[in-house]
């Protein structure tokens, strides 16, 4: 697996697993456990090291079921990263919901805890205060952002002792500059470029855009024959192609696994990743 630094100290894989959905979207559904805790122990047994999450998933059920798969494994070899919703972002409260998601995951450490969402109603400085406390407290080991603007990840770290590493975003070759719900904009214009600049990771979340890269579209098709690679291997390859940019499908399929995983250790050419670029694909916002 090819890695991107985040630190001195720590190195995270190109590609992740997300688990939104497994155990639920944002109500607790309990039907596919076996199979998510399975579709998590395999993803591992490939190769997955960082799995991402979040408190709200499955309204807390995904941690639970996450806890389950790693529970008997080396957690040394493993990244995970949560993140507290925007609803809790008061200082007391940032610090209870990350230590009712180490209970979850059955871990004493996330090594990434992120800002979910920004929440204007609750003070950014008194957030920043509560993820210090959780670095100084060694419950977690770094900390970032996610929909975060470039002046909301400014004011982030001015508020904050410790680095802000990663901000998660929902970029991808449709959503570009603005994610469809609008709670993300200008990711290619100025979030990703900013990051860049300042050495924080931009983790792209939803890779294929929930199967919507996979719908016909004549560049993808073109480039998965010439490739002879699957349209979300194009799409997956296309995102780790830039400079800080690694991201995290999500998969409880053994055969989207492996096929996501060898989205990595090859190169789409400059043309193909200039071409890529200036095509315009269907985003659910136009
Ligand atoms: N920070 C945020 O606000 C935020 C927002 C959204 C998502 N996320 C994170 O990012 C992760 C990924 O986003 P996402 O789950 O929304 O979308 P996604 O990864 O773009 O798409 C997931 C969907 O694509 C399918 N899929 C995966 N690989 C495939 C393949 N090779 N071929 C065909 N279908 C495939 C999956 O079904 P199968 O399971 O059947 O393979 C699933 O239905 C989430 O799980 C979550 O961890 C974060």
């Amino acid at each position: 697996m090819e890695f991107k630094l985040l630190d001195k100290d720590f190195k995270i894989p190109v590609l992740g697993l997300g688990t939104w959905g497994m155990g639920g979207f944002m109500e607790t559904d309990s039907s596919s456990d076996e199979e998510s805790i399975r579709a998590i122990k395999d993803a591992i047994n490939i190769g997955y090291t960082h799995i991402d999450t979040a408190e709200v998933y499955g309204a807390g059920h995904t941690e639970e079921l996450i806890g389950k798969a790693i529970k008997d494994l080396d957690r040394s070899k493993l990244i995970i990263t949560s993140k507290v919703f925007k609803t809790n972002l008061k200082y007391d409260d940032v610090i209870t919901s990350c230590k009712k998601s180490l209970e979850k995951l059955q871990t004493n450490y996330i090594d990434l805890y992120l800002i979910h969402a920004p929440n204007p109603k609750i003070s950014l400085e008194e957030t920043m205060k509560a993820m210090d406390y959780l670095i100084e407290q060694k419950l977690v080991r770094f900390i970032g952002v996610s929909n975060f603007s470039v002046n909301e990840m400014k004011e982030a770290q001015r508020y904050s002792k410790n680095k802000i590493i990663a901000n998660q975003i929902p970029y991808n070759l449709a959503t570009r500059n603005n994610d469809y719900k609008g709670n993300c904009t200008n990711m290619e214009s100025e979030i990703i470029p900013y990051c860049q600049e300042n050495d924080i990771i931009i983790i792209a979340c939803r890779p294929i855009e929930r199967g919507l890269l996979l719908e016909p579209n004549p560049v993808l098709d073109e480039l998965s024959k010439k490739y002879n690679k699957t349209k979300a291997q194009i799409a997956i390859n296309w995102l780790i192609s830039k400079k800080g940019i690694i991201t995290i499908p999500k998969s409880t399929n053994i055969e989207h696994l492996k096929e996501n995983l060898c989205s990595v250790g090859w190169n789409l050419s400059i043309e193909d990743i200039k071409l890529l670029d200036e095509t315009k694909f269907e985003n659910p916002s136009s």
